[in-house]
């Protein structure tokens, strides 16, 4: 392990923070952050700080062109017990993927896990006990180099903050606006990666979205404009006579850790999971058939959470009507019962800090 650097001012921070009843998703953040800086090729001391401003000179490059990657993790504490976060090494994988795409160096997995779980150890008492709340934890990394030059920064920081949230979804099921015209990711782009700009690509359309009424975008493919690819921020499923399916991962589709989960989870309670090119007409058709019971969203910040109805900018709806039992409300309760050490964990998923 490399050299850690603690803050004075960090205990203090911590000794005086106060964590309020309504937290929302992202909004009230922990008073400890962790930071890193590489230069000169290689990665500096991991630094442990109260949470606040940085700077940074107005010519930093990811001001301009947008280098910069993040994760989303989650440390849970229900009943007191853990915290128990779940399967970080796989958001580090996704990390250094991300990474790659974008021009930047790794993180070394050391220094990855212990700004996690020192950031997590040091915000202990301020992950909420609530099940279904947890320390939202976002790991990521920017080019610090100050220079108007396109090139690769050679200079970059990385960094982890966390919130203490809720719920991201306000509400008990969402609407989602199928969006026809705009693409949020092309083959041979970075629609794989967890880069700022994928999400930035869905903003017009959030407006838009928001506008008619609905909660979350589908996107479809850029090329045909026909297959589901992803929700502005998670994945999808449907469940079409009773087996559940989902879109072939590719390099426009987010390789979400909950959807992998999901996957393993669903066929050891003896679902068949059908990963394929989704057309979105065909769904819409399965749902007013009556064969396409369910859908719905999935992510670390989403969990798992149901689609009330599809619907179109001219005004068609396409509800979907659950049945009872839904495979959605099992496979969440299956799902937060591993992240939440309230049951037996057989994959080895949770690490314990
Ligand atoms: C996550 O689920 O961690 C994400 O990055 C999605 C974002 C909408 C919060």
């Amino acid at each position: 392990m490399g050299q850690i650097v603690i803050n004075k001012d960090l205990a203090k921070a911590i000794s005086d923070f106060q964590l309020p009843e309504n937290l929302g998703f992202g909004n009230v953040m922990a008073p400890v952050m962790a930071s890193c800086s590489y230069e000169n090729g290689k990665w500096g001391p991991l630094e442990l700080l109260p949470y606040g401003p940085i700077t940074m000179y107005p010519t930093a490059k990811v001001l301009h062109y947008a280098q910069e990657i993040f994760e989303g993790m989650k440390a849970y504490r229900v009943n007191g017990k853990g915290p128990f976060i779940f399967r970080p090494e796989e958001n580090h994988l996704r990390f250094n993927r991300s990474a790659e795409r974008m021009a930047m160096p790794h993180v070394p997995y050391n220094i990855f896990m212990q700004a996690v779980l020192d950031v997590t150890a040091y915000s202990s008492n301020f992950v909420p006990r609530r099940t279904g709340e947890s320390l939202y934890l976002r790991p990521f990394m920017f080019a610090s180099e100050e220079s108007l030059g396109i090139k690769p920064a050679e200079k970059f920081k990385f960094m982890v903050i966390a919130s203490p949230s809720g719920s991201y979804f306000s509400g008990a099921g969402l609407s989602v606006y199928i969006e026809r015209e705009n693409a949020r990711a092309f083959p041979g782009g970075t629609g794989f990666a967890k880069t700022g700009g994928n999400y930035a690509a869905g903003l017009a359309a959030a407006i838009t979205t928001k506008n008619l009424g609905f909660v979350q975008t589908l996107w479809l493919d850029a090329v045909h404009k026909k297959y589901i690819e992803e929700m502005s921020g998670m994945n999808v499923f449907v469940v079409i006579n009773n087996e559940l399916h989902t879109s072939t991962l590719g390099d426009t589709i987010l390789d979400g850790i909950t959807r992998k989960s999901l996957i393993t989870l669903a066929q050891d309670l003896g679902y068949k999971v059908v990963e394929r090119k989704i057309d979105v007409d065909e769904m819409l058709a399965d749902i007013k058939s009556g064969k396409c019971t369910e859908a719905f969203a999935c992510g670390t910040a989403a969990i798992i959470t149901p689609i009330n109805y599809f619907g179109e900018a001219n005004g068609d709806r396409y509800p979907l009507h659950y049945p009872d039992g839904k495979v959605s409300t099992i496979l969440r309760e299956k799902l937060l019962a591993i992240q939440e050490g309230r049951e037996q964990d057989p994959y080895k998923w949770v690490t314990v800090v």
